[in-house]
């Protein structure tokens, strides 16, 4: 998308060889009017899918997945990052390890909202080991629903998340997808869309 690559060329800051802040524009401050861009692209791609749901992470997912949401007519789910693991009927749990974070947190939806005959649009900001993406698409499978699609607004090329994902049967698409950076370079595999 080629807007999208546009403004991480302007405002995204290549910390070093692995870490992208776009926090002026998508993680912290939040560019409004690029996301409903984002959600609008999400719904053009994923069209004629059957898809009745988008579902995404706390927190930084919540933007775009809410565009695409709107742009669709679906709801959003957003599934919780809780620290403990919870014996519980209601819910459903998965653990999620963040190699970028160093930490591992239980993936959390409540039941209710995942049914057996679902189909489930995952959006999220970032594709880095694809943790997040294989730890959603668990819990949506664990409640008898549908993985409809995979949408990733940045990916980052050189870590293995998409492989990852095609391993596991899933078929990612991203708007952005970086392939190197380094200090003050940041360079795009190819144009998605
Ligand atoms: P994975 O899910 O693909 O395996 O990713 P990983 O564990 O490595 O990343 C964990 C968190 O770090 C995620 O945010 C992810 O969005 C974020 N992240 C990974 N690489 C980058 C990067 O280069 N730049 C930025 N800005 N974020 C990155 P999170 O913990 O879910 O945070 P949030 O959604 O609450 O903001």
């Amino acid at each position: 998308m080629k807007l999208l690559e546009e403004r991480i060329l302007k405002d995204g800051v290549a910390l070093n060889s692995d870490v992208l802040l776009v926090d002026s524009f998508l993680n912290h401050q939040v560019d409004m009017g690029l996301m409903q861009e984002i959600g609008r692209e999400f719904a053009r791609i994923f069209a004629g899918k059957g898809i009745n749901k988008i579902a995404t992470i706390e927190s930084s997912g919540i933007a775009p997945a809410g565009q695409a949401a709107l742009a669709m007519g679906v709801p959003l789910l957003v599934m919780k990052k809780s620290t403990s693991s919870i014996l519980s009927e209601e819910l459903l749990q998965t653990p999620v390890a963040s190699f970028t974070k160093g930490s591992t947190y239980q993936l959390t939806t409540k039941r209710k909202y995942l049914s057996k005959g679902d189909s489930v649009l995952f959006i999220d900001d970032f594709l880095a080991n694809g943790e997040a993406a294989l730890g959603a698409a668990r819990l949506i499978e664990s409640a008898g629903a549908t993985v409809a699609g995979i949408g990733i607004v940045i990916e980052k090329a050189f870590q293995p998340g998409r492989l990852r994902l095609i391993e596991a049967g899933y078929h990612p698409v991203s708007l952005a997808a970086v392939s190197h950076m380094e200090t003050g370079i940041i360079s795009f595999v190819e144009s998605v869309s």
